[in-house]
């Protein structure tokens, strides 16, 4: 027989596990949620593909116990979920809903009765409706309210809760919810998307301050940031400028101003940023204000990456790139797999931005999971997912790079944005008519990873 080598992580590696709270919890009316522009999006005849939304979702607004016994089940060192800002304040601003901030009380102290360390998340994608009527992100004002949000969280929980992030994804919300229109509030509007983008980093900037003035106490406060490292479709020249243009539109337009303190040059010296900045100048207040990206800039104690899949890009005129789907390559429901891109990806960061703590805050994939007779959830394909990327995490790793933590994306199969219920991609199986949960073998694998601190190459 072959010895195979162990591949080991650092002592305290944080192995933990994602969700985010309109995809899991349910309870959408609850004990005085407000409404957030996802439960009005879903309402919205053709957003959600299956016509579905997050009213019952997993359940786990009332299964939240039985949740945590799973993760302890698993061993997760970490559990990174987010909190509704309509449950603590459910008109996004104002009066404070003791209820709703019982609830996260309650889950945070089950979770560290398990010694799994939560991550809480203040922001995923659900922004009370009453602010968005107010006009939402594109609005300055929802900065501040975000930072005032940010203090009443901090303060119940501050004493208990070491490790913060402020925004997931701040892009997606931005580009997504603007820009595409795929995402709640489902704009189509590339002034909002402008404006969006700069205020989601004011708020994480004042959230950042908030908290840490609430807590009274060092705490650790970072960012969950979608990032794709990009690739030319050929050798041409042209597709290197595609490339480029990508990655200043998907990543550096995020990444530069949070660790460099500035918007990309290549954006900000083109035309369509200045127009975009004269034409919001004359609608409303001056976009980039004195002392704003001192703000968003301020130091974070880790970064969050979350990585699924790269994007290989060819240029067009005018658009400047087009993303291309390689052939021969492997292709989820969602998206192309492709592990080294982590690596590439983390080695490139480090680099590039210098930054002590990189924390892989998401990484899964979808998989058309089924109950077997024998009543298991076999997903092969997850595992294999997550143990090359995990590999890959090991290899940056080794080349230097100081990653401090990596989770799965998801601790439960959950709802899925405008795919609805239809992608899976949980350790743990969920019924959706029943709400019954299964570990799937993919549960238990990376349970066995745990323990191990690592896998066999
Ligand atoms: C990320 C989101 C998360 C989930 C995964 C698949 O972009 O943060 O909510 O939708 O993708």
């Amino acid at each position: 027989m072959t010895e195979t080598a162990w591949i080991r992580f650092p002592k305290d590696f944080l192995w933990g596990a994602a969700t985010s709270a309109y995809q899991i919890e349910g309870g959408w009316n609850e004990d005085g949620r407000g409404p957030s522009i996802w439960d009005h999006f879903c309402r919205q005849p053709g957003r959600v593909q299956t016509g579905e939304n997050g009213d019952s979702a997993a359940d786990h607004y009332h299964r939240w116990a039985e949740d945590v016994d799973l993760m302890s089940q698993i061993g997760l060192k970490a559990y990174r979920f987010s909190v509704a800002w309509t449950r603590i304040l459910p008109t996004g601003a104002g009066a404070v809903n003791k209820a709703g901030l019982d609830f996260y009380d309650r889950l945070v102290d089950a979770l560290l009765e398990k010694g799994i360390t939560p991550y809480p998340t203040l922001f995923h994608y659900d922004l009370p409706q009453p602010l968005q009527d107010r006009g939402g992100w594109p609005n300055r004002d929802t900065a501040k309210l975000f930072g005032d949000y940010a203090a009443v969280i901090g303060a119940r929980l501050g004493d208990r809760v070491d490790h913060w992030i402020t925004h997931n994804e701040p892009w997606v919300t931005a580009f997504l919810g603007h820009l595409t229109g795929e995402h709640a509030p489902g704009q189509r509007n590339p002034f909002a998307t402008v404006a969006a983008t700069h205020h989601v980093l004011l708020s994480h900037g004042y959230a950042l301050q908030a908290l840490r003035a609430a807590a009274k106490r060092p705490l650790q406060v970072g960012a969950a940031l979608n990032l794709s490292p990009s690739y030319p479709a050929s050798s041409a020249p042209t597709d290197q400028k595609a490339v480029q243009f990508t990655d200043g539109f998907i990543n550096r337009i995020i990444l530069d101003p949070l660790l460099k303190g500035r918007y990309p040059e290549d954006f900000t010296s083109s035309w369509v940023w200045r127009w975009l900045e004269r034409g919001l100048g004359r609608r409303s207040r001056q976009l980039i204000q004195a002392d704003d990206l001192k703000v968003i800039a301020a130091p974070m104690d880790f970064v969050g990456v979350n990585y699924y899949t790269r994007a290989v890009v060819r240029y067009l005129p005018v658009v400047q790139s087009m993303q291309t789907r390689p052939k021969d390559s492997e292709y989820s429901q969602m998206w192309e797999i492709y592990p080294p891109g982590l690596y590439d990806l983390l080695t490139r960061l480090h680099k590039e931005y210098g930054h002590a703590n990189w924390l892989v805050s998401e990484n899964g994939v979808p998989v058309p999971d089924v109950v077997a007779a024998d009543g298991g959830v076999h997903d092969p394909d997850r595992i294999r997912y997550l143990r090359n990327h995990i590999l890959q995490v090991q290899r940056a790793l080794a080349a230097g790079v100081p990653v401090s933590g990596y989770f799965v994306w998801s601790l439960l199969d959950n709802f899925e944005w405008v795919y609805g219920y239809g992608r899976r991609f949980g350790l743990v199986y969920v019924d959706f008519a029943t709400k019954q949960r299964t570990l799937k073998d993919s549960g238990k694998w990376y349970a066995q990873v745990i323990r191990d601190n690592g896998l066999q190459a």
